[in-house]
């Protein structure tokens, strides 16, 4: 039995993982939330990278097969000295530019994220691999974050917090919206609500265990959703991540505290 282990600076990468358990079957699931210090878009990277650093240790303990880096601001900053670490397989998150490039018809295409995700080396070399000649605008969306990790936000607080943001766009015409952060996902419909219809919303987080399940060579398994192999830990309020668990998936979950 495969052990997989995921985390976040929070809520976001549930994002991700809720693709796991229906696609893979017979693995155990380990998932860090690491509320105590989210944001991570907002904390000195030098603080990210000391996190991610102690949170693969964890996952060392936990003996896993595999980690997932289910947070674009955590990959942006300690992905490679996260790799540099550990000899398992590493599947990290970024910003999905080559799909957005690919589906625009409009040659322009907007990226949703964190500012240390957008100011960082590893997604300036991203959009460096791509030699096109369309736009890209980036959109920094911190309250997005907090938004999410609370649940504060009725609809339409929330409709009205990411029409805020989104109204920031200069590009008017850009047909594709890539959500670089996990927690982005969970805003889908409000974002859907604010954009004209027909633009298209890239979420990667199927994609992401998809390459998860290449990379261990998993077969995928069609799976009944069973969150019962999934043991879930954070550094902060474990009622709070069951609550907001059960909120955002529907999964009804015991957190354990982190160490
Ligand atoms: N979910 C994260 C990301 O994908 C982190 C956001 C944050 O903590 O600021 O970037």
């Amino acid at each position: 039995m495969k052990k997989i282990g995921f985390f976040d600076s929070g809520l976001g990468g549930l994002s991700v993982l809720r693709h796991a358990p229906t696609r893979i079957n017979d693995a155990q699931f380990f998932y860090v939330a690491d509320s105590a210090y989210a944001p991570y878009g907002e904390k000195p990277e030098s603080l990210v990278l000391e996190r991610s650093l102690q949170l693969a240790d964890f996952f060392l303990k936990k003996e896993v097969d595999a980690l997932v880096i289910a947070c674009n601001t955590a990959t942006a900053v300690a992905a490679e000295e996260v790799r540099s670490r550990l000899s398992i397989p590493v599947v990290a998150m970024e910003p999905a530019i080559k799909p957005g490039i690919l589906h625009s018809q409009t040659q322009k295409i907007v990226v949703l994220a964190t500012k240390a995700t957008l100011k960082s080396e590893r997604y300036k070399n991203l959009k460096d691999l791509h030699d096109w000649d369309g736009k890209i605008e980036e959109c920094i969306c911190h309250e997005w974050v907090t938004a999410v990790e609370s649940g504060n936000l009725s609809f339409e607080e929330s409709c009205k917090m990411v029409k805020k943001q989104l109204d920031k766009v200069k590009i008017k015409d850009a047909d594709t919206y890539i959500l670089g952060c996990t927690h982005f996902p969970f805003l889908e419909k409000e974002i859907k609500q604010i954009l004209n219809k027909g633009i298209r919303i890239i979420d990667p987080s199927l994609a992401v265990i998809e390459q998860l399940m290449r990379i261990l060579r998993i077969e995928s398994d069609n799976n009944l959703s069973d969150v019962s192999n999934i043991e879930f830990y954070t550094s902060g309020s474990t009622s709070e991540v069951e609550k907001r668990t059960f909120q955002l998936l529907n999964w009804q979950i015991k957190a354990k505290p982190l160490d």
